[in-house]
């Protein structure tokens, strides 16, 4: 026979493995923690590296500029360059594996990039780039609770994600992320729109595949030049 102590125990322990069923209620205070803070992790000499091997072609032109963070293979950042043939589109992935699958090369006004975003976030900030659009298409979701931390809203990147600005499009097939991270916008001033995605072409591999099982697909959008932080 197991106590009561041991019981609640198991059961909070069995809770934590399972994905998270709402909003955390904590969501507010953990935001709070990384803007009373600076982040103090220090920038990767291969994060640096690759920032100042596009900075010249980013900062030399006149097009205005699109990120497109945590891209995968890239088919969004085609998608968007083709989309918006004023802008130039940057595509950024840590994984070299996803980005070495990028195909069919078309347009002229985007390029691709390896890196962590946790670093070239925080360069691109200090560079004061100015993207007129940023896109989140599928992001990693770390459905458990326990792991809010390394959702974009939920980390210590996340001043910085804001500190860019332009307009921020984030898409997800969890409904609680877009959720949390309406939420999280709201808790330091900014609103925004939340939809789901249906009847669209899929815009990246993940949407693709998300929407050939069948899954519904949710989307925000905050325009951070237009609605101020109280
Ligand atoms: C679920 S996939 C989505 C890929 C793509 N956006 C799509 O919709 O097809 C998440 C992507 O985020 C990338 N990623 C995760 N953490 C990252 C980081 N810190 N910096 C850059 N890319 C990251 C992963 O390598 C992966 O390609």
């Amino acid at each position: 026979m197991i106590g009561f102590l041991q019981f609640t125990h198991l059961l909070n322990r069995y809770k934590q493995k399972l994905p998270q069923q709402q909003p955390r209620e904590d969501l507010a205070q953990i935001i709070a923690t990384h803007f009373a803070s600076k982040w103090q992790r220090p920038i990767a000499a291969h994060s640096l590296a690759a920032f100042e091997s596009i900075r010249g072609r980013i900062e030399s032109s006149s097009q205005s500029l699109v990120i497109d963070s945590c891209c995968g293979t890239g088919d969004s950042t085609r998608n968007l360059a083709a989309a918006l043939p004023d802008s130039l589109v940057l595509g950024i992935d840590k994984s070299s594996h996803r980005l070495a699958r990028h195909r069919d090369i078309v347009e002229q006004n985007y390029l691709m990039l390896r890196a962590d975003v946790n670093d070239f976030w925080r360069l691109a900030l200090e560079a004061r780039w100015q993207p007129t659009q940023h896109y989140l298409f599928y992001p990693n979701p770390y459905p458990k609770a326990s792991q809010i931390r390394k959702r974009w809203y939920g980390s210590p990147a996340f001043p910085t994600l804001l500190g860019l600005g332009g307009q921020l499009t984030v898409r997800s097939n969890w409904s609680i992320y877009i959720q949390e991270f309406v939420l999280a916008l709201n808790a330091v001033g900014f609103d925004s729109h939340s939809r789901q995605v249906t009847g669209e072409k899929p815009v990246s591999a993940f949407e693709a595949k998300y929407q050939e099982r069948g899954d519904t697909l949710f989307e925000l959008v905050c325009d951070f030049d237009q609605t101020k932080p109280c």
